[in-house]
């Protein structure tokens, strides 16, 4: 498992997260060998938000189902998000505050390594963020900072005001949904779609700023539609090329999917949402195939995507 250290904090974190918004329905046992799986296969960093599951629900569960020991707990990173609420956004000081408690008690934790503001919300107000995050950090609750889903301009409007490092943005990235990507591979093609900005250039953003992204959604085609993986009748030249390179690389697509995210040189970290112990090691297996630029190309071609 390769492990990064992402600038801006102290931390050693594995760039194969694991996240835990579908574990609501799992029992305790089945957390268990979920996290255990992970820990076994160099996973140490963990991935929530209140509103998985619903009202901290999934952290909840989580929080039943795995006690850490002291030194357990030192060796992961345990992040969740905050801000979005039932029918709007709030990044709200008082709901900001309000929820990480919560979030802290739902998994039996004193602190969380890294809190996310989940997607923008448009009503922010910077200075109340501002002083919810130096309440947070005061006290010892929160220890690093980032964000989710934001654009540049989101991003430098919060760090107009908030004296902590933002040293995240979590955001949707697959071979498949790869705007974030595959854009500037387009840059300035007039009737292309895929040439569309549609992000204000957070990759570059994140490169100049020494942020890390989190691609989340690894496996998804799109937007919670199910996954690429072995969908042969929408994308069965991605399958062909994922089938040859997992054979070469001696992993599974699935490995390679992860692959071709860590794969790029801006140090991105992989969210993953299964909820199978198997899936979990065939990611992780991903994180030590280094693909060439011949393959990486390949699977970006293969899953419809234009090299102009
Ligand atoms: N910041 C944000 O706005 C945001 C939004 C969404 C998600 N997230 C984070 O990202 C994580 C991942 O999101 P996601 O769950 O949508 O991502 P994903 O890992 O791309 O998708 C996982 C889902 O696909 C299923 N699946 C079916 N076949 C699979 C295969 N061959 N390989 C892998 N998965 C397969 C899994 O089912 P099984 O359980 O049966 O494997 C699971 O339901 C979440 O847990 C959450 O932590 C963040």
């Amino acid at each position: 498992m390769k492990t990064i250290t992402p600038p801006n904090t102290t931390l050693t974190a594995s760039d194969v997260i694991l996240g835990l918004m579908r574990i609501s329905q799992l029992d305790d046992a089945a957390i268990r060998d979920l996290v255990g799986a992970a820990r076994d296969a160099g996973i140490n960093y963990f991935d929530h938000a209140d509103v998985y599951g619903g009202d901290h629900a999934c952290e909840r569960r989580f929080g039943d189902a795995i006690t850490f020991t002291p030194a357990e707990r030192e060796a992961v990173i345990i992040q969740s998000k905050v801000g979005i609420r039932d029918g709007f956004w709030d990044f709200s000081k008082e709901h900001i505050l309000r929820s990480v408690d919560e979030s802290l008690a739902a998994l039996r934790l004193d602190h969380l390594d890294v809190l996310l503001l989940h997607r923008p919300d448009t009503l922010v107000e910077p200075e109340e963020v501002a002083t919810a995050f130096d309440s947070l950090h005061a006290s010892g609750k929160v220890r690093n900072f980032g964000v989710s889903n934001q654009t540049p301009g989101q991003m430098d409007l919060l760090r107009r005001f908030v004296t902590q490092p933002l040293a995240f943005n979590q955001v949707q990235l697959s071979i498949t949904h790869a705007p974030l990507l595959a854009a500037g591979i387009a840059a300035n093609m007039a009737g292309l779609d895929q040439s569309i900005d549609r992000d204000n250039g957070i990759l570059d953003y994140a490169r100049l700023h020494d942020i890390t992204l989190q691609a989340w959604s690894p496996f998804q085609k799109g937007f919670f539609d199910g996954v690429f993986i072995g969908d042969r009748e929408n994308y069965s030249p991605l399958n062909d090329a994922l089938d040859e390179i997992a054979a070469a690389h001696g992993v599974t697509p699935t490995g390679i999917a992860v692959a071709w995210i860590t794969r790029h040189p801006a140090n991105m970290q992989v969210v993953l949402g299964t909820t199978k112990p198997e899936r979990v090691r065939e990611s992780a297996a991903g994180s030590d195939v280094l693909l060439s630029r011949e393959e990486w190309y390949r699977l970006f071609t293969a899953a419809g995507h234009t090299l102009p």
